[in-house]
């Protein structure tokens, strides 16, 4: 009877301890429901506010979601600053000097430390930012993110160069690589949909128009009309001025009929071959992603809750929880205890 009593007493402990790991190393909705309930408004309002004055804020908000989360989970790593003798994630050129909305972050932060102090992690600030971006500039675009993430103390400028592809990447490599972090082909294709927002730096294409290779100066994948336009925003430097002109790099809208529309109409331009990157057009041009780009052009409230689950789902890579990490104090400095 004892021993009985014992088997059982070991089982429930076990189940009770199995129960409590899973729950410390998974997100969960509400999370701060009750040690910090109104977290969740505080960065809707910062975001709707941000975003109001600047709808390319959005556009931002959303991309530096995805690079915290590619490059050592979704641990705030990404708005760490740099230290003496330690470049950054930030300091990466693929995120320096083009991130941005790190501000709205700060300003969420220091809203929510007034009300509960160490309560609500930068990480999870951010994904809620990303969320409220989607939201302010799809039409409704809304999803829950479960939440509970837990802050890195590392960020290491030379992470990014393996964790995030240049835009020059090909269909066959994205889709690996976004295998490497959980996420489908198809989710990859969904998310690239973020690209009907925002801009991009005329370096981060401008081999498309003048250096394509041996036997194309221009890319042939790409809409000679569009390539004309693009020219006239990108002009090529003037050799003598070259030291000058070097610094300047302007930037074009990814999406030039509806810039500040996230929406399905990015798989339509993939379609008239104007996609502005090549790791855009390529999702159209390669029979391993066409049929997807297709899908999404035509059911645009299917790509909608695609994009959604995608969104959380990115938003799960690599997460500490429970005990682990910190809660930072300020979003840009690990704490100094
Ligand atoms: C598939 C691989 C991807 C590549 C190679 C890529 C690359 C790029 C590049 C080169 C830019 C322009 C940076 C500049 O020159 O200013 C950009 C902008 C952007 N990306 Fe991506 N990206 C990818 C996937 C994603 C994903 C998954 C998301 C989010 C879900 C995203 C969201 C954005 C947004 C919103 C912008 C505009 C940012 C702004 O206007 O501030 N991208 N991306
Ligand atoms: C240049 O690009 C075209 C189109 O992608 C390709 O067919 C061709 O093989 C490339 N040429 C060289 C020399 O790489």
């Amino acid at each position: 009877m004892v021993r009985m009593h014992a088997i059982i007493c070991t089982l429930v402990l076990t189940i009770l301890s199995v129960s409590t790991l899973t729950s410390s190393t998974s997100l969960e909705f509400g999370f701060y429901k009750t040690t910090c309930p109104s977290a969740e408004a505080i960065v809707r309002r910062a975001v709707n506010k941000a975003v109001s004055l600047n709808p390319g804020i959005a556009a931002g908000l959303i991309r530096l979601h995805f690079h915290d989360c590619f490059v050592r989970g979704c641990d705030g790593s990404v708005l760490l600053d740099n230290t003496p003798g330690h470049p950054s994630e930030k300091d990466h050129p693929a995120n320096n000097p083009s991130l941005r909305g790190f501000e709205v972050i700060d300003e969420a932060k220091a809203q929510i430390e007034a009300v509960c102090p160490k309560t609500v992690s930068c990480a999870d600030i951010l994904a809620f930012a990303a969320r409220d971006s989607t939201r302010k500039v799809s039409g409704g675009i809304y999803y829950s993110v479960p939440s509970g993430r837990r802050d890195g103390r590392i960020s290491i400028s030379d992470e990014v160069t393996q964790n995030l592809l240049p835009p020059t990447t090909e269909a066959e490599k994205l889709i690996s690589h976004f295998g490497t972090k959980g996420l489908s082909a198809d989710e990859m294709v969904t998310l690239s949909g973020a690209h009907s927002i925002g801009v991009s730096h005329c370096s981060s294409f401008s081999k498309r128009l003048y250096s394509f290779n041996d036997t194309f100066s221009q890319d042939p994948s790409m809409d000679p009309k569009f390539a004309m336009f693009l020219k006239s925003r990108c002009p090529l430097p003037e050799p003598q001025s070259q030291v000058q002109v070097q610094s300047i790099d302007p930037t074009v809208v990814f999406d030039g009929s509806t810039p500040n529309d996230l929406d399905n109409k990015y798989y339509m331009r993939l379609k008239n071959h104007r996609g502005l990157l090549t790791s855009d057009q390529t999702l159209y041009d390669s029979d391993l992603t066409k049929p997807m780009v297709l899908r999404n052009a035509r059911h645009a409230a299917i790509w909608r809750v695609k994009f959604a689950k995608a969104m959380v789902h990115m938003g799960s890579i690599g997460v500490s929880t429970g005990a682990q990490g910190e809660i930072r104090e300020h979003c840009s400095v690990v704490n100094s205890y």
